[in-house]
């Protein structure tokens, strides 16, 4: 016999299909949703690093490049919540095939799925761009991305609002930071040896948001009607400055730093090097030139009023108290 507790639980409890699974996002996701009731499937590839991913989830290997292996992964799915992206890559070409095509992709399949009804699409706040003044950026604005994945996450956005068939929100969080994230990381790194390197000689700002305040905000966008075809920025309450951001970042490790102003035509040379010795990589180096255009933005700022007024959400601990459980995550993990 089920309790009545049980009962409204296994009704309200949807199948949920996320790709890139066991991305830093995506592991942590996929945990928070599992936690919260829902029937999670986590699509990874078969040489996907698994490392992040709880051992209790429902793992699916998938070929993204094949649309018949998405489409078994995704049967009887509901909600299909889509991470897998590149980030970093050379070329437009490389930008293109995995955050645009594979995009189309699956609005194909969730269009003729007679299961799914809501495509969540993980963009970016780089599709937007960066607002034009302290004004943080609000969600009506007009697009002006600086990069090739801003421009390949814009174009996705406006595919899936052009193609599909099935509800569908999109959201842009801007930079995500918390355990397990690794590009941040290289910054925490160099603080943690006592030097806090600043872009350029003017202040220059950012939005945050803590992982688990993603997850949440993403949980409150599934199967909600406000959220279907709405587009929101997914940010922080609290905006900083990137010499606060390095003050924040030594507090929580507890260390004396001098901050180092460096021009950008070092930093742009630094990059030519950095990308010739690696030309024979994959993937460019973390700092590489289209990684200095973005960071030489002054005002990486977004709004959140909107998930604010629509969703409910809110950002649930202070920047300091969640970049201290970061920081002590690495420390747990010996990677600081
Ligand atoms: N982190 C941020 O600050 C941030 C900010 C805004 C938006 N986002 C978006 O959030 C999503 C997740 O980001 P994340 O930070 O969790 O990134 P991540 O840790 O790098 O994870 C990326 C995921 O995408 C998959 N992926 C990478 N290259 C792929 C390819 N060529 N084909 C298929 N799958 C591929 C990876 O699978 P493998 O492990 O198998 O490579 C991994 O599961 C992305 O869409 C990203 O654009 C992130």
């Amino acid at each position: 016999m089920t309790s009545a507790g049980e009962s409204i639980n296994c009704l309200i409890m949807k199948k949920i299909a996320i790709t890139g699974a066991n991305g830093f996002i995506g592991s942590r996701l996929s945990s928070f949703l599992l936690s919260q009731g829902y029937d999670v499937r986590c699509l990874v590839r078969k040489n996907s690093d698994l490392s992040l991913l709880a051992k209790d989830l429902e793992t699916v290997f998938v070929d993204y490049n094949d649309s018949e292996s998405l489409q078994t992964a995704l049967k009887d799915s509901e909600i299909v919540i889509h991470l897998a992206a590149l980030t970093r890559a050379k070329t437009w070409e490389e930008f293109r095939k995995i955050n645009i095509d594979l995009v189309e992709t699956l609005v194909n399949i969730v269009n003729v799925s007679s299961s799914i009804e809501q495509f969540i699409f993980m963009s970016s706040q780089a599709a937007a761009g960066p607002a034009a003044s302290a004004l943080p950026k609000r969600e009506d604005e007009e697009c002006n991305p600086v990069t090739m994945y801003g421009n390949s996450k814009l174009e996705a956005e406006e595919l899936i609002q052009d193609q599909c068939l099935k509800a569908w929100t999109i959201l842009r969080p801007v930079s995500v930071f918390g355990p397990g994230e690794k590009d941040l990381l290289e910054y925490y790194k160099i603080v943690n040896k006592g030097i806090a390197p600043l872009i350029g000689m003017r202040h220059k700002y950012i939005s945050l948001i803590y992982v688990d305040d993603l997850c949440r905000l993403t949980s409150l966008a599934v199967g909600n009607e406000a959220a279907y075809n709405e587009i929101f920025f997914a940010a922080g309450s609290e905006n900083i400055s990137m010499a606060g951001f390095a003050y924040l970042i030594s507090q929580a490790l507890n260390k004396v730093v001098t901050k180092i102003r460096i021009f950008v035509p070092v930093l742009w040379l630094a990059a030519v090097i950095l990308e010739l010795f690696g030309w024979s990589s994959k993937r460019p180096p973390v700092l590489n030139r289209e990684k200095l255009r973005e960071m030489s933005q002054r005002y990486w700022l977004a709004s959140n009023h909107k998930a604010e007024e629509i969703l409910g959400f809110t950002q649930e601990a202070t920047l300091v108290k969640q970049m201290q459980t970061t920081i002590n995550w690495y420390k747990e993990h010996n990677v600081l």
